[in-house]
């Protein structure tokens, strides 16, 4: 089988080359890629010159470099995104023309390399790799209320619109023209090569830096945390057994609040609350993302078994502090100029 991957240069993507270079002998990667801030070849470094690995750079949005890909592949994986809340608050441009227009077409690619108007389901699979951000938010204090599939779709900031344009298209796709097509919809990941504006890298590469982690509001929004391992797992696991046409929830069953969060990591690293710098909220921040992943359990057999807390937290933490050349390059440059915008003015 012949994966072309996209925005497999990122955080997840890298993860996902490797994993599944790992698990599947017969499995070759195309890895499309553009390579924004937060894409690095260096996640890539160890796998470069792997046999079933190909590194192409180019633009999802430029079908002159899509078509031909889309001919050698036997099934496609999306994941191309401009993937962080607070950029898409600066400036929602670039995730509507990636997140949004981009999928469109990289779906009319896979449709015409199929064969045009009704696509067999034998065609080749697509999976769209959405977000659970897509549900919009959830109150505080009602524990019972999860996300399902069923669940109405909701973008609450730029990026989950941008996102749900995407999820929606897919859907659109399989249903108007018969694609073989599933998405996936998972809570937030962590692990290793994760940019470090999200907020566990930052805040562990701003502690080992001796610096204040900026934390927003009264940090008790909550989220899912899900190692990226699971999350890879579990998107191979939709490639090759999901049902065609279903969206699936993916979840670490693992809900934290932001300041539970970040006493876990000031615990791990040593630190003290003194380290916490409280900072004006996020416009419009969701409360509560909770998953409910019953369903590809049940379907699919898949479940978390790499994210129980703390020991996931943990390894996490302890890649970044083992691997201090690496986001220290990247934490340099633009990301200086990025950080001064987010955080410079916001005591
Ligand atoms: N990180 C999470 O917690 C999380 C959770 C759920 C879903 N997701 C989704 O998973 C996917 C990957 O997220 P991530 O955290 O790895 O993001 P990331 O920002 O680390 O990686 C995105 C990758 O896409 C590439 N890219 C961006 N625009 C492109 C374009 N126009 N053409 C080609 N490549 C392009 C970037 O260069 C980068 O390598 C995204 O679709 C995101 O919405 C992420």
């Amino acid at each position: 089988m012949h994966i072309l991957l996209t925005g497999g240069a990122g955080f997840i993507g890298s993860n996902f080359v490797k994993m599944v270079l790992a698990a599947r002998p017969n499995v070759r990667i195309t890895n499309l890629d553009v390579l924004t801030y937060s894409g690095n070849l260096e996640n890539l470094s160890d796998v470069q010159n792997h046999p079933r690995y190909r590194f192409v750079k180019g633009d999802i949005l430029d079908t002159a470099t899509v078509a031909p890909l889309m001919e050698e592949a036997d099934c496609v994986v999306h994941m191309a995104a401009e993937s962080h809340v607070d950029r898409s608050i600066m400036d929602s441009g670039p995730f509507i023309r990636t997140n949004v227009v981009g999928t469109q077409v990289l779906l009319d690619c896979w449709r015409r390399s199929r064969g045009g108007e009704r696509v067999s389901k034998q065609a080749g699979r697509f999976v769209y790799v959405s977000t659970d951000e897509v549900y919009g938010s959830l109150p505080l204090g009602r524990p019972e209320l999860l996300f399902t599939e069923q669940t109405p779709l909701k973008g609450n900031s730029p990026y989950s619109a941008s996102k749900l344009g995407g999820d929606v298209l897919a859907s659109a796709y399989h249903h108007t023209f018969g694609m073989d097509i599933c998405i996936t919809r998972c809570s937030n990941n962590h692990g290793p090569y994760q940019f470090p504006e999200k907020v566990i890298p930052l805040f562990v590469t701003n502690l080992i830096e001796n610096k204040q982690v900026p934390l927003y509001g009264d940090g008790q929004n909550v989220r899912d945390w899900l190692h990226v391992d699971d999350h890879c797992e579990a998107i191979l696991t939709v490639l090759e057994k999901g049902r065609s046409g279903e969206a699936y929830n993916i979840g670490g069953n693992n809900e934290k609040s932001n300041l539970e969060l970040t006493h876990a990591i000031l615990w791990l690293m040593g630190k003290g609350p003194e380290m916490i710098k409280p900072v004006a909220d996020r416009p419009g921040h969701d409360r509560r993302y909770a998953i409910d992943a019953s369903k590809i359990k049940a379907e699919l057999g898949w479940e978390p078994t790499r994210s129980a807390w703390p020991k996931a937290l943990e390894s996490t933490v302890r890649w970044y502090v083992d691997n201090q050349a690496w986001w220290r390059n990247v934490k340099s440059g633009a990301y200086r100029a990025y950080y001064e915008k987010q955080y410079g003015n916001r005591g």
